[in-house]
C-alpha cells in the first residue's frame, strides 16, 4: 500500500514541475537561469520575481532587472540613427552581406563553394591593394610570388606554392576561409585583417595562383 502512496506523491510532484504558458517551471538552481546582472535582450520587470532568494533588503527580487527608461524590454540602449553596423559588405552587388567569420573553421567546404569575392576581377586598385597586403602578412611565409621561398618557410616547413597542382584550383572562398580561420599549419588571420582586406588579398593570390605576380 505504502508503495502506492510514494509512486503517487513522486508523480504529483513531478507534475506539478512542469512548465506551461508563461510559467517555466519549478526551477532547481534558478540562478543558472536567471542572471544576476543587466541581460542586454531581456529585461524581468516583476518587481518580486526572486524575492525568495534574495538576501538584499532593496525591496526587489534577486532576479529583477529592469531598466525602466529604456524602450522594447531591452536593457541595452538602441545603436543611434545611421549606424553602420561592422562587417556588412557594400561592395559588389551592393547588398552581399555575409558574416563569413561566423562560418566554423571546419567548414571549409562549405566556403569554398559559396563565399564569393564582393570585389570584381582585374580591378587594378585592388590588386595593387591586395598585393601590399600580401607582402605584409603572407609573403614572409608564401614568399614574394607565392614560391613558398619566404624567410619563415626556412624554419617552418609545409608551406605549399600557389601554383602548384594542388593548390592552383582553388577557389576564391576556399582561400578566403583559409586566411580567416588557418588551416593545418597554418594560422588564422581572421582577427589582424579586415574582411575586405582579405577578399583584396584574395584577388592577389589568385593571381599568383596563375603564376602571374
Ligand atoms: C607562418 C607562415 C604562414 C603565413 C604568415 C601564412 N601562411 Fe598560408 N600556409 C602556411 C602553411 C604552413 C600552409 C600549409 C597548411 C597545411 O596544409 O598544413 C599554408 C597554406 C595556405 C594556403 C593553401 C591552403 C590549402 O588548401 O591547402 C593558402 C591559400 C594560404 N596559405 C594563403 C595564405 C595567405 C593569403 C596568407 C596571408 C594572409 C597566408 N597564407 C599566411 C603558412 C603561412
Amino acid at each position: 500500500m505504502r508503495i502506492f502512496l510514494y509512486s503517487f506523491s513522486i508523480a504529483a510532484l513531478l507534475v506539478s514541475c512542469r512548465p506551461g504558458g508563461d510559467y517555466q517551471g519549478t526551477e532547481y538552481a534558478p540562478n543558472m537561469y536567471h542572471s544576476v546582472a543587466y541581460e542586454p535582450l531581456k529585461q524581468i520587470k516583476d518587481k518580486s520575481a526572486g524575492n525568495w532568494v534574495s538576501s538584499i533588503d532593496d525591496n526587489v527580487g534577486e532576479y529583477y532587472s529592469s531598466n525602466p527608461n529604456n524602450p522594447y524590454e531591452m536593457n541595452m540602449r538602441l545603436p543611434v540613427e545611421n549606424t553602420i553596423p561592422r562587417r556588412r559588405y557594400t561592395m559588389g552587388s551592393g547588398d552581399v552581406y555575409f558574416e563569413a567569420e561566423r562560418i566554423h573553421k571546419d567548414s571549409l567546404a562549405y566556403s569554398a563553394a559559396n563565399l564569393k569575392n564582393p570585389f570584381p576581377e582585374g580591378d587594378e586598385m585592388v590588386l595593387a591593394d591586395g598585393k601590399e597586403l600580401y607582402l605584409t602578412f603572407c609573403s614572409h611565409c608564401h614568399g614574394k610570388t607565392g614560391g613558398a621561398d619566404g624567410k619563415v618557410a626556412a624554419m617552418y616547413p609545409g608551406v605549399p606554392k600557389y601554383d602548384s597542382r594542388a593548390i592552383k584550383g582553388v577557389s576564391e572562398g576556399h582561400i578566403y576561409h583559409v586566411i580567416t580561420h588557418g588551416k593545418g599549419r597554418m594560422w588564422a588571420h581572421g582577427s589582424q585583417i579586415s574582411p575586405d582586406d582579405r577578399w583584396r588579398i584574395v584577388r592577389y593570390v589568385q593571381k599568383l595562383q596563375k603564376g602571374e605576380s
